[in-house]
């Protein structure tokens, strides 16, 4: 066969943009080579339906070493007694979780969506919502922190069957000993979506939700910098029975459960090559290294979060506790839209996302927040100066949105700085 030109040309355009622009999409990161080698790997060929050691076909017995070596590693790094390595992405691990646990129409609980919860966490153009019978807390007006008192009362009202820690678009800590005390109070199962912070959870720089709920569910592509996929985890409760019986009567533990959830419930074949490079990172995260790093995801995060607040800017919750600082425009730029910054940043070679914020007067599709993320420019080697000198560059083109020379000018500067980050071996 002759070579693609067209589509490599395209993917070779790509990696110019992602090469010369400043990267602070909240949930992106940087692969390292080896979990690049890894997904374009032979192990795409490989079907392999089933779990290592008991496969509905022939030949998996190099794939269940790869795949074995992805469960023993996730286990390790995040201290769980069980782990399933094959969900396509966190939204599949998700729903995973909820085919085991729920039926249809049954009651859960999340955070609302435009407070920062995610799609999969019960929004009405979601299977979440459209599936079960979704009910929300929200984070309290003052400070922008998750409402508690108010997740309280409606687990005791409503009685849910499942309570979801959580989101896409939170910048703090969770308690999930609150959470876990009142779900264990009504009975109900306590599912963490750590998605966002779990790079950070495995460098043990925020609580390990693993010690709190009874199911941990998982991206592996934000902050933990592995291939673009999903995980569930389980901790001290993978051997709770749960009581669910089977149609011959069996009590059925929730780990076989979410297995069967996975596949046959969920999904065909798995993406051995995704998990052989999912077991890349996870190695990956286990080195010292990475600690090293995520500390710095951090320092950047919160170095960020106070550049904003020094210009003038409503940083929500007034700062960050992990990677994620969500700006409310509406304080220093009353008119701009979270559209319409993102598009002007766009244009300077910034990309960030247009994003919802607490009490948020505008709609989805305009908002009036930007979401920023210190993961991918961390993984390039920022450290706090270049970060102070990137919300400079936000803030020179958000002041000025009609003048495009000055937008051409700092897209100028952007490139010439990022063109001294080299990434891997790019
Ligand atoms: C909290 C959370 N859960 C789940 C997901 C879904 O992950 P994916 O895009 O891999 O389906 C995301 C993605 O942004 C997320 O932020």
């Amino acid at each position: 066969m002759k070579r693609d030109t067209q589509i490599f040309d395209i993917i070779e355009l790509e990696k110019q943009r992602q090469l010369k622009g400043v990267e602070l999409i909240a949930s992106e990161n940087f692969v390292s080579d080896q979990v690049m080698e890894a997904m374009g790997s032979v192990l795409t060929n490989k079907y392999a339906e089933g779990y290592p050691g008991r496969r509905y076909y022939g030949g998996c017995e190099v794939v269940d070493l790869s795949e074995q070596l992805a469960i023993d590693r996730v286990k390790k790094l995040f201290n769980a007694e069980w782990a399933n390595v094959q969900p396509h992405s966190g939204a599949q691990a998700n729903a995973a979780v909820f085919l085991a646990c729920l039926k249809a129409g049954d009651k859960f609980l999340g955070l609302n969506l435009s407070h920062g919860g995610h799609l999969t966490h019960g929004s009405p153009v979601n299977f979440s919502g459209l599936m079960y019978h979704a009910l929300e807390y929200n984070v309290k007006e003052e400070d922008q922190r998750v409402d508690y008192d108010q997740l309280e009362t409606v687990a005791r009202k409503e009685r849910p069957k499942v309570i979801i820690a959580g989101a896409s678009a939170y910048p703090r800590e969770w308690d999930y000993a609150r959470i876990r005390k009142v779900a264990d109070e009504i009975g109900a199962i306590f599912m963490v979506d750590m998605a966002h912070p779990a790079g950070m959870i495995a460098a043990e720089l925020l609580e390990n939700p693993l010690k709190y709920a009874h199911i941990v569910t998982s991206t592996t592509h934000k902050t933990l910098r592995g291939p673009r996929g999903g995980i569930i985890l389980m901790g001290k409760d993978f051997e709770n029975p749960w009581g669910i019986k089977t149609p011959k009567g069996e009590v059925r533990m929730m780990s076989s459960l979410l297995d069967s959830a996975v596949f046959p419930g969920m999904q065909g074949g798995p993406l051995e090559h995704v998990i052989a490079a999912k077991a890349v990172s996870f190695g990956e995260a286990l080195d010292p290294s990475f600690k090293i790093y995520q500390q710095q995801v951090r320092k950047n995060a919160q170095t960020m979060a106070q550049s904003f607040i020094d210009k003038g800017y409503n940083v929500i919750s007034g700062g960050t506790d992990n990677h994620i600082i969500l700006v409310d425009l509406r304080t220093k730029f009353p008119q701009l839209t979270g559209k319409v910054a993102e598009n002007l940043l766009g244009e300077a070679d910034i990309t960030t996302n247009k994003n919802m914020v607490p009490f948020d007067s505008r709609s989805p599709f305009q908002t009036s927040g930007l979401r920023f993320g210190t993961p991918a420019i961390t993984t390039r080697g920022a450290k706090e100066p270049l970060i102070q000198e990137i919300v400079e560059f936000i803030d020179t083109v958000l002041s000025n949105p009609e003048d495009a020379k000055t937008i051409a000018a700092v897209r100028e500067k952007v490139n010439a700085t990022m063109s001294q980050f080299p990434l891997f071996g790019w």
